[in-house]
């Protein structure tokens, strides 16, 4: 799968993102090593601090699915505006993919960049 179709999906998974507070919906796609695929949505909280966002959503689903070795991650916005994963999110998947690719919307077509120079110091124990 490209990394344009890649993104294309997780687009199309931002439809279903529980965000009544942000009105943001955000779309992830995890892409394990054995080329399956794992879909997350952001889940928003009335009480704020506790939304999941998408990327994590989409993590957990692949470990669920006994997959916790990650690839690509993708990410998109329902509205299309680009995105790119916070803070929280490059450390978990730090985690299950230090080598893994983060495809997301560029200033000129999609993306796909290296996990580790989106966190070169991740946080480890
Ligand atoms: N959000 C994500 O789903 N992924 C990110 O990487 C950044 C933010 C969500 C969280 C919240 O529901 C909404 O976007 C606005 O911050």
């Amino acid at each position: 799968m490209t990394a344009g179709e890649l993104l294309e999906r997780a687009a199309r998974v931002a439809a279903r993102a529980h965000a009544p507070f942000s009105g943001i919906r955000v779309g992830a796609v995890v892409e394990d090593r054995a080329g399956g695929l794992h879909e997350g949505v952001n889940v928003e909280s009335a009480s704020y601090g506790l939304s999941l966002c998408a990327e994590r959503a989409a993590l957990a689903r692949a470990v669920a699915e006994g997959q916790d070795r990650v690839a690509r991650i993708a990410v998109a916005r329902a509205d299309g505006v680009p995105i790119v994963p916070c803070g929280a999110c490059r450390q978990l998947l730090s985690e299950l993919g230090d080598d893994a690719l983060v495809v997301y919307e560029g200033p000129d077509g999609p993306v796909e960049r290296p996990m580790r120079e989106l966190l070169p110091d991740p946080f480890l124990l």
